[in-house]
């Protein structure tokens, strides 16, 4: 049986030559400028759901035939994310409802006694759900600053800590502030000097650029499916599976348990991915995302990646001409960065913009501190500084582009910003 969907418009033609599975579904005349917050369904995507949604019935719960099959997709897009990041044979693919749901999962599992290193440039995702004692580091000028932190902070805390007790440290892999990328592979690899593990929050770097848990060295992974072109409510945890399978599982419930005796707390956990996946999954985000990941791993992803940078060198370059814009940013103008771009309009209240934006121009864009309020805050003093302009609103502006992005919407973006002179 097939099934057709009723798709709002798409913007293939704004898709590069070739590569129509991974064209976005969209609606015409508006102009989205904010796939860091939440990017389009890829159509590839909306096609697994439209395929799978006649053989709608229980995962791991039925022997009917819909249930088997279901049961057979869920663990096969489990597979497919898992291969895309690179996942070890003896990894986890835990399928979470987002990153934030990913983190927190981690960090309820860490062993007791674990130290968790950040940084003071993360996602709130990233800052708030480690536990007291967790260190955050200062955020450091360019990225081989954050190396020398890092390394210096391991090296402290091997001195000061007890023998033994493990270290995690979580970073970002691209700022969602600045899109600015951070030397994962090289921090990788201090964590692993100092016996450390290292999680990386990829929420923001793998719409954007292959990444791979193993080539990395990276021990934990997290991501969401509703930025990286699938439907909201499905997000993944991939990483090594002992700290899993030793911990309380994160949801307690039906799909967790391997064995429920009649006595109150008598139960045997599952271990594997269902330990922490109690209660009945999403199927279909897992399909979604799953069936991205496929499109992205034929797809070819350097082209991709020099088509983004032309339109975000577009976008950078444009704003650096509007004397009244002012870029945010934490390292030099020149490091390494995803397509997004934030920014302040010098006399003007941001979320008036934003408005105004939406309202006039059709633009979507984000304003506010993006959820990295400690980031936000310092970079909003430093651009202040940097302009030597004492005008600048306290929130700031988010410009983020993705895979139906246009040099259209870079210049209606930059021709509206200039109306605000
Ligand atoms: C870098 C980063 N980490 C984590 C998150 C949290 O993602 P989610 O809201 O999908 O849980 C975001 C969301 O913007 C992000 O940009």
């Amino acid at each position: 049986m097939s099934v057709t969907l009723v798709s709002p418009i798409d913007t293939l033609s704004a898709a590069p030559a070739g590569s129509e599975p991974l064209s976005v579904l969209g609606v015409p005349g508006e102009i989205n400028l904010d796939y860091a917050a939440t990017a389009p369904c890829a159509r590839v995507a909306a096609d697994a759901v439209a395929a799978l949604l006649p053989w709608y019935a229980s995962v791991h719960r039925g022997a009917g035939a819909l249930s088997r099959r279901c049961t057979l997709a869920y663990e096969r897009a489990r597979q497919t994310v898992g291969d895309f990041f690179g996942a070890r044979a003896e990894d986890h693919v835990i399928f979470t409802r987002n990153t934030t749901d990913a983190l927190n999962l981690l960090a309820r599992a860490l062993p007791p006694g674990t130290t968790v290193v950040t940084f003071g440039g993360e996602h709130h995702a990233n800052l708030l759900p480690w536990p007291r004692g967790s260190v955050r580091l200062p955020v450091p000028a360019d990225p081989a600053g954050a190396v020398r932190a890092l390394d210096a902070a391991l090296a402290e805390l091997r001195r000061a800590a007890q023998p033994g007790l493990p270290v995690l440290v979580a970073v970002t892999g691209a700022s969602n502030v600045t899109g600015e990328r951070w030397p994962v592979a090289e921090l990788a690899r201090v964590a692993r000097r100092h016996g450390a593990r290292i999680a990386v929050d990829a929420a923001q770097l793998a719409p954007h650029a292959p990444v791979d848990l193993l080539a990395l060295d990276v021990d934990y992974l997290a991501v969401s499916g509703h930025k990286l072109y699938a439907p909201f409510g499905a997000g993944a945890l991939v990483g090594r599976a002992d700290w899993l399978d030793a911990a309380q599982p994160y949801l307690a419930g039906g799909g967790a348990t391997a064995r429920v005796g009649a006595a109150t707390h008598e139960v045997t956990w599952a271990v594997g991915p269902a330990r922490h996946e109690g209660g009945t999954p999403n199927l279909l985000g897992a399909v979604a995302l799953a069936a991205v990941c496929d499109a992205l791993a034929d797809a070819d992803r350097a082209a991709l990646h020099d088509r983004e940078q032309r339109l975000l060198g577009r976008l950078r370059d444009g704003i650096a001409a509007l004397p009244h814009v002012v870029e945010l940013r934490t390292f030099g103008p020149d490091a390494p960065r995803v397509g997004i771009v934030s920014f302040v309009v010098a006399g003007r209240d941001s979320s008036d913009v934003a408005a105004e934006l939406a309202r006039e121009h059709a633009i979507g864009v984000r304003d506010g501190l993006f959820c990295a309020h400690p980031l936000a805050q310092r970079l909003l003093i430093e651009a202040a500084t940097r302009a030597g302009r004492r005008d600048l609103p306290p929130t700031a502006l988010r410009a983020s582009i993705g895979l139906g992005s246009t040099e259209e919407h870079i210049d209606r973006l930059l021709a509206a910003l200039a109306t605000f002179a």
